[in-house]
């Protein structure tokens, strides 16, 4: 997979060199770009921004210089993706659809953000990390490209499997445990070491069931649930 970031603070992007997106960028699984399109600008003091039409607070992103970055792109089946807090939230459903892609190109915005034309000629998807306002769009980006790529093959090891990730299933994950099964008097629960393989599957999943209806009861809504998983939320 290629990812192009278009950034005003490429640097920013060193945080990918390390861990698993680095050992993803060292074995070639991505390849992974930064331009900084103030190189495009063409005012002569690299001018990026400019006051917004119809006044008001803030600076916004003109369109010359991202433009000129995008048209300076090898032309390919991509997706250009805005980090935006007006977009679509992120969320694992689509670190999967876009695990899918051979072409990720990211805009960062700063200021109060990009000016329409933008949008409206060259971004295939609005996004945004979540509901509260970054100062820029590089976390962000960071963050989807983290999430999209460990869920490229062969990215997390064999026995790191990302099926049963939270929000894989739709519900967050059961807690964890391993050794040792006491410390400090701290019991690790008992059915974990039974090695009755299906009571430890029916416990993990009333665990989920669980944590999923305590905190995130809105995820309850999108998932099929069994009849057992029924009759355990009403106990
Ligand atoms: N830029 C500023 N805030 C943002 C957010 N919440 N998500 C994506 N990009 C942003």
């Amino acid at each position: 997979m290629k990812i192009t970031v278009l950034t005003l603070f490429p640097e920013m992007f060193t945080a990918l060199n390390h861990s698993i997106v680095a050992r993803a960028q060292a074995e070639k699984q991505i390849e992974l770009e930064t331009i900084n399109f103030r190189d495009f600008s063409a005012n002569r003091h690299g001018r990026v921004d400019d006051a917004p039409y119809g006044g008001g607070a803030g600076m916004l992103l003109t369109p010359q210089p991202i433009f000129d970055a995008v048209a300076s792109l090898p032309e390919a089946k991509r997706r250009i993706i805005a980090l935006t807090p007006t977009g679509r939230r992120f969320d694992q459903r689509l670190a999967e659809e876009w695990s899918e892609e051979t072409e990720l190109v990211f805009l960062c915005g700063h200021y109060e953000g990009f000016d329409q034309r933008i949008h409206d000629e060259l971004v295939t998807d609005e996004v945004s990390l979540g509901d509260f306002v970054l100062t820029g769009g590089e976390l962000a980006a960071m963050t989807m490209i983290d999430a999209t790529v460990r869920l490229l093959p062969d990215v997390l090891g064999k026995s790191a499997s990302h099926e049963e990730d939270s929000f894989s299933t739709g519900l967050l994950e059961y807690p964890h445990y391993t050794r040792p099964a006491n410390f400090r008097g701290l019991m690790v629960p008992d059915v974990l070491l039974s090695g009755n393989h299906a009571r430890i599957e029916t416990w993990r999943r009333q665990q989920s069931l669980k944590r999923t209806f305590e905190r995130r009861p809105d995820l309850l809504e999108h998932v099929v649930l069994s009849a057992s998983d029924r009759q355990y939320l009403q106990s």
